[in-house]
């Protein structure tokens, strides 16, 4: 009997998800909450051995839906996508029934749900980041920033879906800012506290681990584009591609960061009492003095994970639940040695206001049958044959080569075989050069483990 599994989430994050648990040998059933157009398939799927899956109409933050669904459903384990379902309390609930399930308890997800406690905690343990300082009054607040002579970056406290950042090239913009969050409360409850970080200057990586609360287990480096246009332009973005590893961080740096970051983090965390399983994401700038925590998230990383769980060559199940279980120190994670990117196709508009409901084609071309080539939905509605957008994000096209160049050049030619009215992307992905006539592969690239 293989697992009946259940992803919670619904974006491109969460069809990568359930994709890599469904070529697991292990697995039987694949369930997503609320899932998209993506993450129905039948069994066998593109490939025999593929375990079927299911989009099913739950939100991912309705937590006593998701856990009478595990119980009625039988679910053997459960990953969770969103923080906002970590916030929500899904993990503590889903152990308070018994249920095995991937992601931190609420409490020690506050890592990503508030940026003081995650700074404090760093400044405690002596961990590399930004000076920073909390206020909660706009006065207190407003001296401050007159009393610094450097660049400064303004934070709003808790969740704000990722825009609650300003980074402030002058006094005058920081005090706005501040005002913007602490007064104003742009961003509501969220916008309680403020933070005044000094501004850091480098490259940014993002560095995820396993970790079943006593270890680590790191994940190749991604890098996440944020800026809506070419060239790093634009307002910012939930991310419009990704690729992993990155050139700048070798095995060595990446060990030196899990050993001296991540680790401690766990410890800590298990220390405060709080001990902390699932997925740590540290956002990490890489600068003159070395790295430097930006933020920790409780979570995969959207777009990160449609571009490392391409290169993840063990079962994904067999590693969650050596997490759940206190154990992720006795099994092997093996990773292609490839290189691996992904394309975001967007609605027009993004990231402002977008049209819905608009048809998407080429889904089906022949090229998406090899293993190098993979659409992720992310803001698809509809049934699988005749899908629409519903998001902003609309697909993340994953390219897998041994190099990034042919990484690109895949994940560039999957994107051109799709469309639907008004859509883009960004052409530079991992410094790419427009893909026009990129020369694909048609050959399944061959990877050592
Ligand atoms: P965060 O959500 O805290 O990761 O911030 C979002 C983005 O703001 C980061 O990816 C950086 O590009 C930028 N940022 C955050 N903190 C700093 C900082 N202290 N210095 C410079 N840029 C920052
Ligand atoms: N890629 C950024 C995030 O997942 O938060």
């Amino acid at each position: 009997m293989g697992l009946r599994v259940l992803v919670i989430g619904g974006g491109g994050r969460e069809h990568a998800l359930a994709w890599a648990l469904a070529r697991s040998p292990h697995v039987a059933q694949v369930y997503v909450t609320p899932g998209n157009a993506g993450t129905t398939w039948p069994a066998g799927g593109s490939a025999a051995w593929r375990a079927p899956a299911q989009s099913i109409p739950l939100a991912d933050n309705d937590v006593p839906s998701l856990v009478a669904f595990a119980v009625e459903h039988r679910i053997d384990l459960a990953v969770v996508g969103p923080e906002s379902a970590l916030a929500a309390g899904v993990v503590d609930a889903f152990q308070a029934q018994g249920l095995r399930i991937f992601g931190p308890m609420r409490a020690a997800a506050q890592l990503e749900t508030s940026k003081a406690f995650a700074k404090t905690f760093m400044r405690e343990r002596g961990l590399p980041t930004a000076a920073f300082e909390v206020f909660d009054d706009f006065e207190a607040a407003r001296r401050f920033i007159q009393s610094q002579n450097r660049p400064l970056v303004i934070k709003a406290d808790g969740l704000a879906a990722g825009k609650g950042v300003i980074v402030c090239d002058g006094p005058a913009e920081a005090e706005q800012a501040v005002r913007r969050i602490l007064v104003e409360r742009e961003f509501g409850a969220a916008g309680a506290r403020v933070l005044i970080e000094e501004r850091l200057v480098g490259s940014e990586v993002s560095v995820l681990a396993f970790s079943d609360g006593r270890s680590t287990a790191v994940m190749p480096p991604a890098r996440d584009h944020k800026r809506l246009a070419d060239g790093d332009q634009g307002p910012n973005t939930g991310g419009m591609g990704a690729f992993t590893p990155v050139p700048d961080l070798d095995t060595s740096d990446v060990e030196r960061i899990r050993r001296t970051i991540l680790q401690p983090v766990i410890e800590g965390m298990a220390e405060l009492g709080t001990p902390y399983q699932g997925v740590l994401y540290a956002g990490l700038m890489l600068t003159a003095n070395g790295p430097q925590v930006l933020e920790f998230n409780c979570r995969f990383g959207d777009p990160e994970t449609q571009v490392i769980l391409p290169l993840l060559d063990t079962p994904l199940d067999a590693i969650l639940l050596a997490c759940i279980e206190g154990r992720l120190d006795q099994i092997d994670i093996r990773w292609h040695t490839g290189v691996s990117a992904t394309v975001v196709v967007a609605a027009p508009g993004y990231p402002g206001a977008y049209p819905k409901g608009l048809p998407l084609t080429g889904l089906n071309a022949p090229l998406f049958a090899s293993d190098d080539v993979t659409v992720f939905h992310a803001g698809t509605t509809g049934s699988p044959e005749r899908p629409e957008t519903s998001g902003g994000r609309v697909l993340a096209v994953t390219g897998r080569a041994e190099d990034l160049a042919g990484a690109l050049a895949r994940a560039y030619a999957g994107v051109e075989q799709i469309h639907f009215p008004g859509m883009h992307y960004r052409r530079d992905i991992g410094g790419a050069r427009p893909a026009v006539e990129a020369d694909v592969p048609t050959e399944a690239v061959r990877f050592e483990g």
